[in-house]
């Protein structure tokens, strides 16, 4: 089924959580501002959107997230001391960020929850279909999924999720899919969500990450949507709706990712990213590789 689409030029990244799995290190600085490396874990999270060509991005914030503004903004301060001191590699790190893509921000006020934070986007993005991503979910840069969700969703019409397979033990941390198969191995449709369901009442082990293409009839549904799990507005529960009923927004479909992930609003997780990406680095790789090479051999 070929269907005729706006093309997709929206991203909205929802980086209004508190970050209470973090603390105290969010208590006054974003969970999304921690450096991965030596960039803070939403840079990684832009740069995808605009990899996937998508310029026009819309970060949903709140109180105590002024520091992701200013990041993606000019520093004229510090970058005439860079020029000052002769430091171009230096200044254009400095100015990748404010040259990514354009940004707007709104503010969420009472993080009511993920459903919430897509709804305060919707004069933003109006009645086109448009990608969501997660602040804190990092896809590795090598392993692109957004742009096979846009392709999914151009084919397709309607919403299309991220799905990963996870052990069984770990679905009560995720929204889990029921799904059935389709012509494309990649592909699954999707005919229902449950969020973070116990072991025994998960549809399947595809666990839902944090990237979505969305039909912008899911507005209209999260408006409807009554606060659920935890007692906040989810992203799953309208999006469970749309499966549902496929007159309101189409179907929902699913791409099956195989990558390479990172929660890193989780410890362990950022953990791991840190260590991967340092490893794979042309400038700390060599180094830090021996390094932990020896580490691990003489004090694990
Ligand atoms: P999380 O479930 O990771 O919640 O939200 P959190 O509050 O940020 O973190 P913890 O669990 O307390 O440690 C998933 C994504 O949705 C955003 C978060 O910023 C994160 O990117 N979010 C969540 C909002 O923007 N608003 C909300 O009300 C809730």
């Amino acid at each position: 089924m070929t269907q005729s689409h706006p093309r997709i030029s929206k991203a909205v990244i929802p980086a209004a959580g508190l970050g209470t799995r973090f603390l105290p290190a969010t208590k006054a600085t974003p969970k999304e501002m921690l450096p991965v490396v030596d960039k803070p874990a939403i840079q990684y999270v832009v740069e995808e959107a605009v990899s996937a060509g998508l310029d026009d991005i819309l970060m949903v914030t709140g109180r105590n997230k002024r520091p992701l503004e200013d990041h993606f903004d000019r520093n004229y301060e510090l970058e005439s001391a860079l020029e000052k001191k002769g430091d171009a590699r230096r200044l254009a790190k400095v100015q990748e960020s404010s040259d990514l893509a354009t940004m707007h921000y709104v503010r969420q006020g009472d993080p009511r929850g993920l459903g919430h934070a897509v709804l305060c986007a919707a004069p933003h993005v109006g009645n086109e279909p448009f990608a969501v991503l997660l602040g804190d979910d990092l896809i590795d840069p090598r392993d692109p999924l957004l742009q096979r969700m846009i392709e999914v969703q151009e084919l397709y019409g309607g919403s299309v999720v991220a799905l990963m397979e996870v052990a069984p033990e770990q679905v009560h941390l995720y929204g889990c899919a029921a799904v059935e198969s389709t012509g494309d191995r990649d592909v699954v449709k999707v005919s229902g969500l449950v969020e973070k369901p116990e072991p025994a009442d998960a549809p399947s082990n595809y666990a839902i990450i944090g990237r979505y293409v969305l039909d912008p009839a899911v507005f209209e549904v999260l408006r409807e949507t009554e606060p659920g799990r935890g007692g906040e507005i989810q992203l799953t529960d309208a999006l469970q709706l749309l499966a549902q009923d496929e007159k309101v927004g189409g179907p929902v479909h699913g791409v099956v990712f195989k990558g390479r992930r990172y929660d890193t609003g989780d410890r362990g997780d950022y953990l791991r990213a840190i260590v991967r990406l340092a490893c794979e680095r042309e400038d700390l790789g060599p180094d830090f590789r021996s390094w932990l090479r020896s580490y691990v051999t003489e004090e694990m």
